[in-house]
C-alpha cells in the first residue's frame, strides 16, 4: 500500500466529492431554475387575476380602501419580475412561492369563476379578499380543491352568493374561515347559503378551526352539536343565519372560546349554563334570539367579559347583581326584554360598579323612579340609552357634564322632565347623537349652539313652540344627518326657510307641528322627508325631482295644492309617496314609467282627475295603492292584478265605473287583503270570479305580526320601516288607523250599482275576512248562509239592497261579529238569536217590515222562532269577545304613521357604534303619549 494508494484514494475521494458537488450544483441550479419558473408562473397568474377585475371605488365601502393591484406591474423582461414585493403579496422566504394574498378592501369589481388564475396559486396559506365586489359570483369549488394549504380564508363582505360548495370542507388546515356579510339583498339575488349537511361536514373536517365566521349566511338549520368538540375554537360568529333548534350548551364550555355571536336568530332557543371561573369568554351576544331562562349568578364568573348583549331575548327579568363583578365589562345591552319580561324597578345599583362601561343600553324595559346620581360616576360612558322606560322625575341636565366621554345619549319616551340651564353649553361634552323625545322640553336647548359634532338630533314629542331658531342649525350645518322634531308646536324657521340649512341631511322628520309656508327644500343628500300633519301651503317645487336619493316623500295632511310635478314618479329609488289629504288637482303624472321601487302610493283625499296611470303596471313592488276621495274616472283596473305584492287597493269615492269582468288568470291579485271600491259607479254582478281567487283572504295568517310594515331598501347600512295609516269605513263609522293591523282583511263594495245575488260559494271561502260591506247596491236574492263560515268577520253590512228571505240563523256563530246591518231590505222571518245577535239593536233591522224578533216591534209567532246555534260556539261574554277582536282605533285625525330607523348590523369589533345604533333605533317606538283611543262600539 503506500503513498500511491493513499493518493489514489485521495484522488478518488476528491473525484467523488467533486462529482457530488457538481451533482448538487447542477441539480440545485435546475432546482433553482424550476423554482424561478414556478414563481414567474405565479406572478403572471397574479397579473391575470388583476386583469380579470375592474377597479371601482364603490366596490369597497371601507374608507381606507385603495386599489392595491394597480401598483402591480411586470418590471423589465418577464423572467426578472418578482411579484414578492408587490403590495398585498407575501412569498415564502425559502421557496419564493406566493403564500399570502391580502387584497382586503382593494376596490376589485367583477365576477370570479373556476377558470380564474387565482387557483394556480396552490401554495397560498393566507387569502383575504374581503370587502370587494365579486358581482354575486358563486364561490368556486376550486377554493377547496386547489388551495389546500389555506389556513386563513376571508371572503366576508364581498358580494358572493349562492350555495357554499361542499369542497370548502376539504380545507382541513383552516384556522380561520370568514364568509360573513355576503347578504346584500339586491333585486332577487340570493345571499350565501350553506346546507345543513355542509355545515356539519365543515365542522367535522376543520378540526383545527379557530375562527368560524358565517354571519348572515343562510343556514336555516340547527347548530351542529359536534361544535362542542371544536376545542380550538376561539371565535364563533353565526349572527343572522336563520338558525333554529337549541344552541348546544356545551359550546359555552369550550376552553378557548372568547367570542360567541349568535344574534338575530329569532328561532334559536338556548340557555346560559353555570359558567365556571376559567371561562375565557370576552364577547357574548345573543340579542334577538329566543334564549330564555334565568340569568345565572355565575355570569359573575366571566371575568374576561368585555361585551355582553342580551337584548330582545326571553330571559327572566331577574338580573343577578353578580354582573356588577365583571370589572372588564365595557359594553352592556339589556334592552327590550320581551314584553312580559321587562326589567322593572329602579336602575340597579350594581351597575355603578361597572366603571369600565363605555356603552350602556337599558331601552324598552319598565325601569321606574329617577335616574340615580351615581350613574354619573360611570366616567367612561360614551353611549347611554334609557329610551322607552317608565323613568320619572326631574333630570338636571348639568349632570351630564360629568360624563366627559359621552357621545350618544337617549332619554326619550320616559316620564322625565329634563331641565336644561341656559349657561350649560361650555361644560357639556360634544355629542354625536342626542335624543330627548317626550322630555317635557318647551324650547330648544341653548347648549345646541356649541354642539358642532351632532349627527342625530331627536327632540320629538315635546312642547317646543315657535320658529326653529337659526342658532340650532348653525353649529350642526355640516354634521347633522338626522333631525327628528315631530309632534311639537313648531311654526317655521327663524330665517325664511326656502332651503334647509343642513348640507348633509338624510332623515328629516318634522311631522305633526304647525309648520307653515312653502315646503322647505332639503339638500341633495335627503332620503327620508316627512312633514306630514302641518300647515304647509303652495305647490311641490320641481326641485323635488332632483333628489336622486329620496326614498320617502311624506306630505300627507297639509294644505298643499296645484298640479303634481310630472317627474314625481320617475325616481328609481322612491319607495313611499304619501300625499294624502291635500288640495292637489289635475291629472296624475306618470308613475313607474320603468321598473321602480315604489311600495306605497297614497294620493287619497285630493282633487285629482283622470285615469290611473298605466305605468303603475310597472311598479312591481307596489304594496299599497290608495286613490280614495278624488275625482278620478276609469274602469276597474284589472291590470293591477299582475302586481305580485299589492296588498291594499283603495279606490273609494271617485267616478270609477263599468262592469268588473273576469280575471285574466287564476293568479291575479295574489296578495290582496284590503280592497275598497265603495262609493263609485261600478255596475253589473258582484265580481264573483275575483272573490273566488283572492286566496290571501281565505285564511288567517298564523304568523301574524302586529302591524303591516314596509321596510325600505338599505343604503349605506341604514333603512327605515314605515307603518301605513289609512281611513276606512267599518262598523258603521269612519275608522282611522294610525297603523294598519296585519290581519285586517276587508272587502268594501258598498254604494255602487251592483245587482244580482251575493255569490254563495265564493263568499263563504273568504275565511280571513274581517269586514264585508255590500250595502247600498241593488242586490237581490237571499243572504247566503255561507256567510256563517267567515269566522273572523267583525263587521257585516248588507243594508240598503233588495235582499229577501230569512237572515240565516248560523250567522249567530260569528263570535267576533261586532257590527251587523241588514236594514232597508225585504227580509222576513225571525232574526237570529244568540250571543252577538242579542246585542244588535233595532236599527240593524229597520226597514224590513216582515222581520220579527224580541227586540223588534213585530214579535214572532212560536212556529217562526229560530233555533239557537249550538252552545259550544258561544261562551264568552260580549266584552271578552270584543277584547279578542282586532284592535280598532278611532283616532283623532292627524296621528301619523310611525317610523323606525334601523341599521344593518355591522361587524362586531369594528363597528360598535353601529351596534349602538341598531339597538337604539331598530326597535318599535312605544306608543307612549299616543292620541289613539281603543274601542269604538257604541
Ligand atoms: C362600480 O360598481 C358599482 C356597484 O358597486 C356599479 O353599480 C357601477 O356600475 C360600477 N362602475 C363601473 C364604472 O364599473
Ligand atoms: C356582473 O354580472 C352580470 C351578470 O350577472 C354581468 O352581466 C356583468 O357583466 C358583470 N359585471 C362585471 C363587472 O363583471
Ligand atoms: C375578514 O375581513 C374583514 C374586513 O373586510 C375583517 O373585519 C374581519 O375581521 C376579517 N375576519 C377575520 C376572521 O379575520
Ligand atoms: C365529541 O368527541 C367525543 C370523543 O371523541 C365523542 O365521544 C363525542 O361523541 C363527540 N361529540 C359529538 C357531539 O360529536
Ligand atoms: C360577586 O358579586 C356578588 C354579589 O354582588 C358578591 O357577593 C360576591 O362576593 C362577588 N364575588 C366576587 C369574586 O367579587
Ligand atoms: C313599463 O316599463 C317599460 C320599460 O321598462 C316601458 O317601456 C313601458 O313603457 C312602461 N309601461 C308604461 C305603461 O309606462
Amino acid at each position: 500500500m503506500g503513498m500511491e494508494s493513499w493518493r489514489s484514494k485521495f484522488i478518488s475521494l476528491r473525484c467523488f466529492i467533486f462529482l457530488i458537488l457538481s451533482f448538487i450544483a447542477t441539480h440545485c441550479f435546475l432546482f433553482v431554475q424550476t423554482q424561478a419558473l414556478a414563481q414567474v408562473d405565479e406572478c403572471s397568474a397574479l397579473l391575470q387575476f388583476k386583469e380579470s377585475f375592474a377597479i371601482n371605488k364603490s366596490a369597497s365601502p371601507d374608507p381606507l380602501a385603495y386599489p392595491k393591484v394597480s401598483f402591480w406591474t411586470r418590471e423589465g423582461d418577464g423572467n426578472q419580475s418578482n411579484c414578492c414585493s408587490w403590495d398585498g403579496v407575501e412569498c415564502d422566504k425559502d421557496s419564493d412561492h406566493v403564500v399570502g394574498l391580502d387584497l382586503r378592501s382593494s376596490c376589485l369589481y367583477g365576477s370570479i369563476n373556476s377558470s380564474n388564475t387565482l387557483f394556480r396559486l396552490v401554495h397560498l396559506q393566507r387569502l383575504d379578499l374581503s370587502d370587494n365586489h365579486f358581482n354575486f359570483s358563486q364561490i368556486p369549488s376550486r377554493f377547496g380543491d386547489d388551495l389546500s394549504s389555506l389556513t386563513y380564508l376571508n371572503l366576508s363582505n364581498s358580494l358572493f352568493s349562492g350555495q357554499i360548495p361542499s369542497e370548502i370542507s376539504k380545507l382541513s388546515k383552516l384556522s380561520t374561515l370568514d364568509l360573513s356579510f355576503n347578504d346584500q339583498k339586491v333585486d332577487d339575488r340570493i345571499p350565501l347559503k350553506l346546507t345543513n349537511a355542509n355545515m356539519r361536514s365543515l365542522v367535522q373536517n376543520l378540526t383545527t378551526i379557530k375562527q368560524l365566521h358565517l354571519s348572515w349566511v343562510d343556514i336555516y338549520s340547527t347548530v351542529p352539536d359536534i361544535l362542542v368538540n371544536a376545542s380550538s375554537l376561539t371565535s364563533l360568529q353565526l349572527g343572522g343565519c336563520g338558525l333554529n333548534g337549541e344552541f348546544p350548551i356545551g359550546i359555552f364550555h369550550l376552553p378557548n372560546l372568547e367570542v360567541i355571536d349568535v344574534r338575530h336568530n329569532s328561532n334559536l332557543t338556548g340557555y346560559f349554563p353555570n359558567f365556571n371561573r376559567s371561562n375565557a369568554l370576552k364577547y357574548l351576544n345573543v340579542a334577538h334570539t329566543n334564549f330564555s331562562g334565568q340569568l345565572p349568578t355565575s355570569l359573575g364568573n366571566l371575568h374576561f367579559l368585555i361585551v355582553f348583549v342580551i337584548s330582545s331575548c326571553n330571559f327572566h327579568p331577574n338580573v343577578p347583581s353578580s354582573i356588577g363583578n365583571l370589572t372588564q365589562l365595557s359594553y352592556l345591552d339589556m334592552s327590550s326584554f320581551a314584553s312580559d319580561n321587562e326589567i322593572s324597578g329602579q336602575i340597579p345599583s350594581w351597575l355603578m360598579k361597572l366603571t369600565q362601561l363605555t356603552t350602556l343600553s337599558l331601552d324598552g324595559n319598565n325601569l321606574q323612579g329617577p335616574i340615580p346620581r351615581s350613574l354619573f360616576q360611570l366616567k367612561n360612558l360614551e353611549y347611554l340609552s334609557l329610551f322607552g322606560n317608565n323613568l320619572s322625575g326631574l333630570v338636571e341636565f348639568d349632570q351630564f357634564s360629568k360624563l366627559k366621554k359621552l357621545k350618544g345619549l337617549d332619554l326619550s319616551n320616559n316620564m322625565l322632565s329634563v331641565e336644561i340651564r341656559n349657561d350649560l353649553s361650555a361644560t357639556l361634552p360634544k355629542l354625536q347623537t342626542l335624543a330627548l323625545g317626550f322630555c317635557n322640553l318647551t324650547e330648544f336647548p341653548k347648549f345646541l349652539k356649541n354642539q358642532s359634532e351632532l349627527t342625530m338630533l331627536d327632540l320629538s314629542d315635546n312642547y317646543i313652540h315657535g320658529p326653529i331658531p337659526k342658532w340650532v342649525s348653525n353649529a350642526t350645518r355640516d354634521t347633522l344627518s338626522e333631525l327628528y322634531l315631530k309632534n311639537n308646536l313648531l311654526t317655521g324657521f327663524d330665517q325664511y326657510p326656502g332651503v334647509l340649512p343642513w348640507t348633509n341631511l338624510i332623515f328629516l322628520g318634522l311631522g305633526s307641528n304647525m309648520l307653515q309656508g312653502p315646503l322647505p327644500v332639503p339638500p341633495q343628500s335627503i332620503r327620508f322627508y316627512d312633514v306630514q300633519n302641518n300647515e304647509y301651503t303652495g305647490e311641490i317645487s320641481p326641485l323635488f325631482c332632483n333628489f336622486n336619493n329620496l326614498q320617502a316623500l311624506q306630505l300627507s295632511n297639509n294644505n298643499l295644492s296645484g298640479m303634481l310635478p310630472q317627474c314625481l314618479g320617475n325616481s328609481s329609488v322612491l319607495e313611499i309617496l304619501a300625499l294624502h289629504n291635500n288640495f292637489f288637482n289635475g291629472y296624475i303624472p306618470p308613475i313607474c314609467p320603468s321598473k321602480t321601487s315604489l311600495r306605497i302610493v297614497d294620493f287619497s283625499y285630493n282633487q285629482l282627475q283622470g285615469k290611473i296611470p298605466r305605468g303603475v303596471m310597472n311598479c312591481t313592488r307596489l304594496k299599497v295603492l290608495n286613490f280614495a276621495n278624488n275625482q278620478m274616472s276609469d274602469f276597474f283596473p284589472s291590470w293591477l292584478g299582475a302586481l305580485p305584492e299589492l296588498r291594499i287597493l283603495i279606490l273609494r269615492s271617485n267616478g270609477f265605473h263599468g262592469v268588473i269582468g273576469k280575471p285574466a288568470t287564476k293568479h291575479e291579485f295574489p296578495n290582496l287583503r284590503i280592497i275598497d271600491l265603495s262609493n263609485n259607479g261600478f255596475s253589473g254582478m258582484l265580481p264573483s270570479n275575483y272573490l273566488e281567487i283572492w286566496n290571501s283572504m281565505k285564511y288567517v295568517d298564523e304568523n301574524r305580526r302586529t302591524y303591516f310594515e314596509v321596510n325600505s331598501d338599505e343604503v349605506g347600512g341604514k333603512y327605515f320601516s314605515s307603518d301605513y295609516a289609512m281611513t276606512i269605513s267599518g262598523k258603521g263609522v269612519e275608522l282611522k288607523y294610525q297603523k294598519t293591523p296585519y290581519l285586517l282583511t276587508l272587502i268594501d263594495l258598498s254604494s255602487n250599482r251592483f245587482e244580482g245575488e251575493i255569490p254563495e260559494g265564493p263568499v263563504g271561502k273568504l275565511r280571513g275576512l274581517v269586514l264585508l260591506n255590500l250595502s247600498n247596491n241593488s242586490l237581490t236574492g237571499h243572504i247566503p248562509s255561507s256567510l256563517g263560515d267567515l269566522a273572523a268577520l267583525e263587521s257585516l253590512d248588507l243594508s240598503q239592497n233588495q235582499l229577501s228571505g230569512r237572515i240565516p240563523s248560523n250567522l249567530a256563530q260569528l263570535t267576533f261579529l261586532a257590527y251587523f246591518n241588514a236594514s232597508h231590505n225585504h227580509l222576513s222571518g225571525p232574526i237570529p238569536l244568540g250571543k252577538q245577535f242579542d246585542t244588535f239593536q233595532e236599527d240593524s233591522y229597520e226597514g224590513n217590515s216582515d222581520l220579527c224578533g224580541k227586540s223588534l216591534p213585530k214579535k214572532c209567532e212560536d212556529s217562526e222562532s229560530s233555533t239557537r246555534p249550538p252552545p259550544s260556539i258561544v261562551g264568552e261574554d260580549e266584552d271578552s269577545v270584543f277584547q279578542i277582536a282586532l284592535d280598532w282605533y278611532v283616532v283623532v285625525p292627524g296621528v301619523v304613521s310611525g317610523l323606525i330607523v334601523g341599521v344593518i348590523v355591522g361587524n362586531i369589533w369594528t363597528t360598535k357604534k353601529h351596534e349602538w345604533f341598531v339597538e337604539t333605533f331598530s326597535r318599535r317606538r312605544k306608543p307612549r303619549g299616543t292620541r289613539a283611543r281603543r274601542g269604538c262600539r257604541t
